[in-house]
């Protein structure tokens, strides 16, 4: 697998940060994903033996970190939906304590772009010395994450240098989708059959391309909402809420402001009291059944001072929501609605002056407990 690197994939080239080269890279792994995991009909193509065992499972955990965690989340939702298997997402950091294993025939998906992060790779020593079968999705083959899991998946991104992770984010999502499809389709279930992996991740490559290339765009509205904040939260139901974890965990670690994501329904229970007049606030809207209660989410915080940002998909877009992103396949829809806030992330930072590859206090991959 090194020996398919090119020199191009770990140089800067003209960009001035890996990250910025690493979020323009996603269209290209998109489509490289389709590439190694589909065939000519537009099937998912995956080793059998992964299918057999995840079909023959009752439940699936998937154990991560960051923003591989936030990565299971959107896996949850595409499991769940095309192979009828119930799926929960730990952090690998909780879950080793007391594993509550709730089923007869537990299968493990470990999500991590290093490989290497040892708060994972103790569930999997554990998940071994019971004999539990597992499966690593990793962007790095050969390692420890890869070696000792019974199975590997590999995100085909190429190296994610910056430490503040996107590609291998997307990769992830794409990678579970094929599993998932893979395994409904194993299961004859009438979502999977109906969904066409190979297509639906062409047409998220084109629309990633659209939205990349608007990114000065971006860069204006980041000055025009976050140059003097000290907060901000992403908010949205569903998908678009598991978009807004990675967006507030992109914006913190790379510009310092205090983000958080935010389910919006659950605004009201408490964390509306934070909301001052300017409080920037970013909605994600691109499921139907969800962004009416959104909007009014955004109307309740708005009338308390909020600065409201919406991300929508155009078939739910109103004119005046500041990003409106082409439609795509819903449940894929984090694949493009993350893209915005990674660029929000990148030129939030920029503006601050701060080192966007090397935030302070973190390390690419963190091999300690
Ligand atoms: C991502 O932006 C962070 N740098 C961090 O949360 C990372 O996702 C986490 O440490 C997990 O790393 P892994 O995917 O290599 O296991």
């Amino acid at each position: 697998y090194e020996a398919q690197l090119d020199l191009s994939d770990i140089e800067k080239g003209t960009y001035p940060y890996y990250m910025l080269k690493e979020i323009d890279d996603q269209p290209t792994v998109m489509r490289r994903i389709s590439q190694e995991y589909t065939n000519t009909l537009g099937d998912a193509v995956i080793d059998e033996k992964i299918i057999e065992k995840i079909t023959d499972s009752d439940r699936i955990y998937i154990v991560a970190c960051g923003t591989s965690y936030n990565a299971g989340w959107v896996g949850k939702a595409l499991l769940e939906r095309m192979t009828h298997i119930p799926v929960e997402v730990h952090l690998s950091s909780e879950f080793g304590y007391n594993m509550p294993l709730l089923s007869e025939k537990p299968f493990f998906i470990f999500l991590s772009q290093s490989g290497e992060t040892a708060d994972s790779r103790q569930v999997l020593v554990q998940t071994n010395e019971l004999g539990l079968p597992s499966l690593t999705l990793t962007n790095v083959a050969g390692s420890t994450l890869s070696r000792e899991a019974d199975y590997t998946l590999l995100l085909h991104a190429g190296p994610e240098i910056a430490v503040a992770s996107t590609k291998a984010y997307t990769a992830q999502i794409a990678v579970l989708a094929v599993l998932a499809k893979a395994v409904g389709d194993n299961k004859g279930n009438q979502s999977s059959l109906d969904f066409d992996i190979a297509h639906e991740l062409s047409v998220i490559a084109a629309v990633m391309e659209t939205i990349i290339d608007e990114k000065m765009v971006i860069s204006q509205l980041v000055e025009d909402y976050l140059s003097t904040t000290r907060n901000a939260f992403y908010i949205g139901r569903g998908v678009d809420y598991y978009v807004s974890m990675e967006a507030s965990l992109k914006l913190k670690e790379i510009s310092y402001i205090q983000a958080e994501g935010f389910a919006a329904g659950e605004l009201k229970h408490g964390t509306i009291a934070l909301i001052e007049e300017g409080t920037p606030v970013f909605g994600v809207i691109t499921d139907q059944k969800t962004a009416a209660h959104t909007r009014g989410n955004l109307k309740e915080v708005e009338s308390r001072g909020a600065h409201n940002f919406v991300i929508a998909l155009a078939s739910l877009a109103k004119v005046t929501d500041q990003l409106i992103i082409p439609d795509v396949y819903p449940l894929l829809s984090p694949l493009v609605s993350i893209i915005p806030t990674q660029l929000i992330a990148y030129f939030a930072t920029l503006q601050r002056g701060y080192d966007v590859d090397k935030p302070r206090n973190l390390a690419k991959s963190v091999t300690v407990e």
